[in-house]
């Protein structure tokens, strides 16, 4: 027991994991999910050993230095790109994530929307809907097979290459740009090249998807000159970071049938959607739901219990970042 530690759970996170820290911490929960405004966690941290935030919360230098006995930040998530590091570095405060129990969830989304996009599916369904289905024609709801094309992997890292893996096996080839070239054995796992240079992949791809963490160097990745060099035929999928893309400029390539498609499961400035991608009938997209399976979100909660527990056993917790 430990009693003593104050614990933040800044969302609503799956009842077993509530009820397990419960028993252990005196647990702060937030039993409505609404999302704590900047002034209301500042208050709400003060007194708090442990937060364990999600991607909503900014946990930037100012929240931090709020808390008078900050220890630790577990965060239900993989990505870390809502907290500052470096100012939980200068205050010997400790950061953990969620990674790998996500990602073969994060990657059946990425293929389920190149197929949406390909097989053209929202069109299709929505002829059943609105009652214009006439019956089947040899030229109609034409899609394309994606056996054969060219998936270009930005970040081939955990989720990447579980998304090369499946896309394997449907014929697609793995391409993929990345910081540090591969060892070639895992580049032959997956059959892939390597592209050093990340303008000249993104010019001969027919599908590109993201998998990078969002940082200060990944911002606007694909900027407005790089989507421009993008093929007409190509489709886009992001399931990492909204901000890795200009969301703006994609938004205008599709209206304009100069990239045929994008599936995007995050945004820049979530929960806002730049009003231009409503507008374009060629996309598929979603509210960040690529984790949100009970197993990952159960999963996610173990490994955010496990690192607080190495943390207060003095060990070094194993998702430290
Ligand atoms: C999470 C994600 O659900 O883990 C991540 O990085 O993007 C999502 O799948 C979310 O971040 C929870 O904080």
């Amino acid at each position: 027991m430990h009693r003593n530690l104050n614990i933040l759970l800044t969302r609503k996170l799956p009842d077993s994991i509530e009820k397990k820290l419960s028993s252990q911490f005196n647990v702060s929960i937030n039993k409505k999910d609404k999302l704590y405004t900047y002034s209301e966690l500042k208050k709400k941290i003060q007194a708090i050993d442990i937060l364990v935030p999600s991607i909503g919360d900014t946990i930037d230098s100012s929240i931090i230095r709020s808390a008078n006995q900050l220890k630790m930040i577990a965060n239900f998530g993989n990505g870390v790109d809502n907290i500052d590091l470096i100012t939980a570095k200068e205050e010997n405060i400790v950061v953990t994530n969620t990674p790998e129990v996500l990602t073969d969830d994060t990657a059946d989304i990425v293929i389920l929307m190149i197929l949406m996009l390909t097989r053209e599916i929202k069109r299709a369904e929505s002829i059943l809907y609105n009652g214009s289905w006439t019956g089947w024609g040899p030229s109609k709801t034409i899609g394309q097979t994606i056996k054969g094309k060219k998936l270009g992997i930005i970040g081939m890292g955990r989720i990447g290459q579980a998304v090369s893996k499946r896309a394997m096996t449907l014929g697609l080839k793995i391409h993929y740009h990345n910081r540090k070239r591969l060892p070639s054995k895992v580049e032959k796992t997956y059959d892939a090249t390597y592209w050093y240079d990340l303008e000249k992949m993104l010019e001969t791809m027919d599908i590109i998807s993201i998998h990078c963490p969002y940082t200060a160097e990944t911002f606007h990745l694909l900027s407005k000159s790089r989507l421009r060099r993008i093929k007409k035929n190509c489709i886009i999928i992001n399931t990492s970071r909204g901000e890795i893309i200009d969301e703006n400029e994609l938004a205008n390539l599709l209206i304009n049938k100069k990239i045929s498609g994008a599936g995007l499961d995050v945004f820049e400035n979530e929960p806002q959607i730049s009003p231009k991608l409503f507008e374009a009938d060629n996309v598929v997209l979603l509210p960040h739901i690529s984790s949100a399976t009970i197993e990952s979100r159960t999963q996610m909660g173990k490994r955010v219990i496990m690192n607080i527990d190495d943390f207060i056993r003095n060990k070094r917790p194993r998702d430290v970042v």
